[in-house]
């Protein structure tokens, strides 16, 4: 049996098989369909300072190869989660790595203060790339703010810190880099690519919000040549997401330099994927005569070009 731990930076987690953010609710409605003790992590919904109701209706479309959304960051705020999520969800037995997401540093910070108060958690994961809500991926997209946010709430918090990075910019590695840099232990490449559907009879979007962020998929292709490009330029560990359904396409985000990776939109239709997928992997692994995940982990041989 090949060892199907993974180490990134502070934060090792039992295998490279997490579920996304916001793709797998706080996780007790899946409860009847896997058992998520074997799951590398849980990432439950981005959770903000105050409540949110999130953005008008609708707040998904499914499109070729893929889905848009625009849900806005809906959530019922810290204190919230704190009280009806945190501990049920620490039960499951899988690591639990929280999303925040703030209007501000402080913001962060105090979100990351409160949340160091239950060490059970596996990390936190910054959300500072969301399309669908105003000044959201404003960290995101700004190399010395993405580094401000990452280097104060590593000051306020002991717990591991992951980076969700935004692909709706023109250089990746340069935010991987500054966040890095700050302190990140990881980065996760990459949160949804900013879309639109129409509704041309009506003259209108489909989105209630107009624009929504496009995962699955069909995003795929873009999400392993950000992978690859960061895995190149930075030495920081990388978590793939992006249209993963399959051990091939699992492979495909270790190859190119993912530690570990998320099951984001697939587990819309098949709650049970990413359970399965932990071990698929470990047969792969096997046959391959692989002993650990770390030896398939940036072995991807680029032509050299001309
Ligand atoms: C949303 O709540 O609108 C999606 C979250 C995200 O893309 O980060």
């Amino acid at each position: 049996m090949p060892d199907l731990s993974v180490q990134l930076n502070r934060l090792r987690l039992p295998n490279p098989i997490l579920v996304a953010s916001g793709t797998f609710g706080y996780a007790r409605e899946m409860v009847a369909y896997a058992d998520f003790r074997q799951l590398g992590g849980i990432i439950p919904k981005t959770v903000t300072p105050q409540p949110r109701p999130g953005n008008p209706t609708p707040r998904t479309v499914e499109t070729a190869g893929g889905m848009l959304n625009s849900i806005g960051l809906d959530n019922d705020g810290l204190e919230t989660f704190i009280a009806k999520h945190v501990q049920p969800l620490l039960s499951l037995g899988a690591p639990i790595i929280a999303n925040v997401a703030g209007k501000n540093t402080d913001e962060f910070v105090a979100m990351a203060r409160r949340l160091d108060e239950f060490p059970q958690l596996a990390a936190l994961e910054l959300n500072i790339s969301c399309p669908n809500v105003s000044g959201g991926v404003d960290y995101g997209t700004d190399p010395g703010m993405a580094a401000e946010v990452v280097s104060a709430v590593r000051g306020a918090t002991s717990l591991p810190v992951i980076a969700k990075l935004t692909p709706n910019v023109t250089s990746v590695p340069l935010i991987a880099k500054a966040v890095a840099d700050a302190g990140a232990d990881a980065v996760s490449l990459v949160n949804t690519i900013q879309g639109m559907a129409i509704d041309w009879r009506r003259r209108k979007p489909v989105l209630g919000n107009g624009l929504g962020g496009l995962s699955g998929p069909a995003i795929k292709p873009v999400a392993l040549r950000i992978v690859w490009q960061v895995a190149q330029a930075v030495s920081v560990p990388i978590i793939g997401v992006g249209g993963i359904q399959s051990i091939d396409d699992v492979m495909e985000f270790l190859v190119a330099g993912a530690t570990a990776v998320q099951v984001g939109t697939a587990n819309f239709y098949n709650p049970t994927l990413a359970t399965n997928l932990v071990g698929e992997l470990a047969v792969l692994l096997t046959e391959l005569g692989c002993d650990r995940v770390a030896d398939v982990v940036g072995t991807l041989e680029f032509p050299v070009r001309r």
